[in-house]
């Protein structure tokens, strides 16, 4: 019996590889970004709650978004941020504005995506990263702090 040993680049390869299948690549993960927050900022409920805290400076905003995507999508290992504080610290985000931003996100997808599997590749993701940061913000039902 052999064990083949993968690595971490022939891991990161293969990802690749599967994404590109389906089109998805950095060129559509900067229109994808690109897209959504020029849709965010003219949103009527998020696009204040973006502006507050990030004003008139986009563009690193933009580019720790497209380096999180990547990382995320194509698993790049671009991205070394810390996604939960910087949204824990958003006390006045409720559930139902990750409702609203799966499906701005959604509907984004929908009309950019090279594929129908990329749209359910990117909200596979974006779901599974916003329960987890729903449940940083609001708690875990049963324990203490809980935010229903
Ligand atoms: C109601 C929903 C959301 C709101 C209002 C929101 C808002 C924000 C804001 C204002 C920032 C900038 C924070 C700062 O620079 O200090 C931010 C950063 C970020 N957001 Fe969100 N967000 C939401 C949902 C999500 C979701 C679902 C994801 C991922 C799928 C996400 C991923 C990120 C990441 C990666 C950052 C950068 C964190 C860092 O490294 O500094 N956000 N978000």
């Amino acid at each position: 019996m052999s064990i083949h040993v993968v690595s971490a680049s022939e891991r990161r390869a293969k990802i690749r590889a599967h994404a590109a299948s389906l089109g998805i690549d950095e060129a559509y993960i900067a229109r994808l970004v690109d897209t959504f927050y020029t849709r965010i900022r003219a949103h009527d409920v998020l696009g204040p709650i973006f502006q507050e805290v990030i004003g008139d400076n986009w563009d690193p905003h933009l580019s720790k978004m497209k380096d999180f995507w990547a990382s995320v999508a194509l698993n790049s290992g671009q991205y070394s941020g810390k996604p939960v504080p910087a949204h824990q610290k958003l006390t006045h985000v409720q559930r139902a504005h990750f409702q609203t931003w799966l499906a701005l996100f959604r509907q984004t997808l929908e009309d950019t995506a090279p594929s129908n599997e990329a749209v359910d590749y990117f909200m596979e993701r974006a779901e599974r990263i916003a329960e987890s940061l729903q449940l940083a913000m609001f708690g875990t039902p049963g324990l203490p702090g809980y935010r229903p």
